[in-house]
């Protein structure tokens, strides 16, 4: 955890920036950890056997003594033994290896990587909610059904749609439910449309899950402006298209000023809107995609509403849609009944059947319902306009050192262009690596694909000022390098327990699991 004081913390006599601040830790002070810390296997004591449990009078006796022969694997797991404080040791200095939220700013552009209260997360571990067994005859979590219908009811009426399902359990697997979706509808129309129009802009996973759904995908180019293009856009729609997906706002954080027109094209050709929701921290409470003419739109809970993005923990990808496609929602979709009491219904003949394992990730719809009781409507806006404000304060502030291809005012997110550094010898990547010897999570870098040498900004509502000054004169800070001292760039980062990686290795010859013997 940094050590660092902002400037209106120091005497002033010692008053420095932020960035020459965090100068003073480059001496590496981190770098030995990673690499001495044993796997937990290598931990392995054959001394630290099972846990004992108590006995009616106190006294400890091993489990296999305490269990029926039957309800003891003949032969034991082959798990580690370690004692507690070990293993608590272990996994906590492993937790502070990694840059996290918790330890500093993220701006991993189009991640939403904000802070989520530790409140949510304590309330969704109440027994009574993290308890619960999906195999539960419905009728005995009447509570848990009435959250889900009350959170899907809220996600349509922010959205503007008319029915959810709340099962992916990811943006990417929202997706393929919607674009499924499309797909079931048109069938039943007799309508056999191949295309799905996806801009150039567009999240890598747009295309891989028109793909996985039987779609050919059809690109079209952004404009000068960073919008879809909207001359390109009308030779292309014709009677083989099915839908168009759209990010709104774009991964440039551009909102799509045409929309309208966009919408009635698409429409006017028989085919379907399809809004990819991962950027909705930009628009709530001010728009509703479903009044912009999109037809399906997933969420991202796990950005916007409350759960973190990445890092390996469950996702949830709700997916609404207006009523004409309600009928191929996966099944059970929680609905009210007559009683007003929310039931699972399973009798939906035409549905395109289960996408995920039981209803979905319960905890992290938990998460986001408690998130949006606490905020309510006004909050809700605060989000949305706070992040844009962030974005923008950012943007202006950055400008000034680094290209800005797209000038215009942003949403929630940003996207710079490295490409002044090569004249320094020096690519975006090198920004990224040093970004880190300042406790500053990377930027997402080349992506959209459109920008060179991209920058991809997003700071998030829950960010102070302070701390976007203080990334403003990192950034600053790591430019000026760029003239006087590319070297240090170069090799970055110089803090973090391991240096710079090999990454084309790390992503062709993955090795996750340990194999005894290793
Ligand atoms: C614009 C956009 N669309 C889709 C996705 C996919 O979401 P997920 O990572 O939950 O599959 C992302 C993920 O970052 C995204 O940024």
């Amino acid at each position: 955890m940094t050590e660092e004081k902002m400037p209106e913390e120091r005497e002033p006599e010692k008053r420095q920036s932020a960035a020459q601040g965090a100068a003073g830790r480059e001496q590496g002070a981190r770098r030995p950890v990673a690499p001495d810390e044993p796997l937990i296997f290598e931990l392995d004591a054959p001394e630290c056997a099972g846990p004992c449990l108590p006995e009616a009078d106190g006294t400890a006796r091993p489990i296999e003594e305490l269990l029926p022969p039957e309800a003891l694997r003949s032969e034991p797991p082959d798990l580690p033994r370690v004692n507690e404080s070990e293993a608590v040791r272990h996994f906590t200095r492993l937790s502070v290896l990694n840059h996290h939220i918790d330890r500093g700013f993220y701006p991993l552009g189009s991640c939403t990587m904000k802070y989520n209260p530790k409140y949510h997360e304590s309330l969704a571990r109440l027994p009574g909610l993290a308890g619960l067994h999906p195999l539960q005859p419905p009728e005995t979590v009447p509570g848990a059904l009435e959250l889900m219908h009350t959170l899907g009811r809220w996600l349509c009426e922010i959205a503007g749609l008319d029915e959810i399902t709340l099962q992916p359990a990811a943006g990417a697997h929202g997706e393929l439910t919607g674009l499924l979706m499309i797909r079931a509808l048109l069938t039943d129309r007799g309508d056999a449309r191949q295309r799905v129009i996806i801009p150039d802009s567009a999240h890598g996973t747009n295309p891989a899950s028109a793909r996985i759904a039987g779609y050919d995908v059809a690109q079209v180019a952004s404009d000068a402006d960073g919008h879809v293009d909207l001359e390109a856009l009308r030779e292309v729609v014709d009677e083989r298209t099915a839908a168009l997906m759209l990010t709104v706002p774009n991964t440039l954080g551009l909102f799509e000023p045409r929309i309208a027109e966009i919408a009635e094209l698409v429409h006017g050709a028989g085919g379907l809107m399809y809004m990819d929701g991962a950027n909705l921290n930009a628009l709530l409470d001010i728009a509703r995609p479903g009044d912009m003419g999109f037809d399906v739109v997933h969420f991202n809970l796990h950005k916007t509403f409350s759960a973190p993005h990445g890092g390996g923990g469950p996702g949830s990808g709700p997916v609404g849609v207006k009523q004409e496609l309600a009928p191929y929602l996966p099944v059970p979709v929680v609905v009210a009944g007559q009683d007003g009491q929310p039931f699972l219904d399973h009798d939906r003949p035409r549905s395109i059947g289960k996408v995920q394992a039981f209803y979905g990730n319960f905890l992290v719809m938990v998460k986001a319902y408690i998130y949006l009781r606490r905020l309510g409507e006004d909050g809700l806006r605060r989000v949305s306009e706070n992040a844009i404000i962030n974005a923008n304060y950012l943007m202006r502030r950055l400008e000034k050192i680094f290209e800005l291809p797209f000038t215009q005012h942003a949403m929630h997110e940003f996207v710079l262009s490295g490409k002044n550094m090569r004249r320094h010898g020096l690519r975006t990547l090198d920004i990224a690596k040093r970004l880190l010897d300042f406790d500053v999570h990377a930027p997402t870098v080349y992506f959209p694909l459109i920008v060179p040498e991209a920058l991809m900004i997003e700071p998030t509502e829950t960010e102070s000022v302070r701390s976007l000054d203080r990334f403003a004169e990192v950034m600053e800070r790591i430019a000026e390098e760029a003239r006087t001292d590319p070297e240090t760039l170069k090799n970055a980062p110089h803090t973090t327990p391991v240096g710079r990686l090999d990454e084309v290795k790390a992503a062709k010859d993955l090795r996750l699991r340990w194999q005894p013997g290793e």
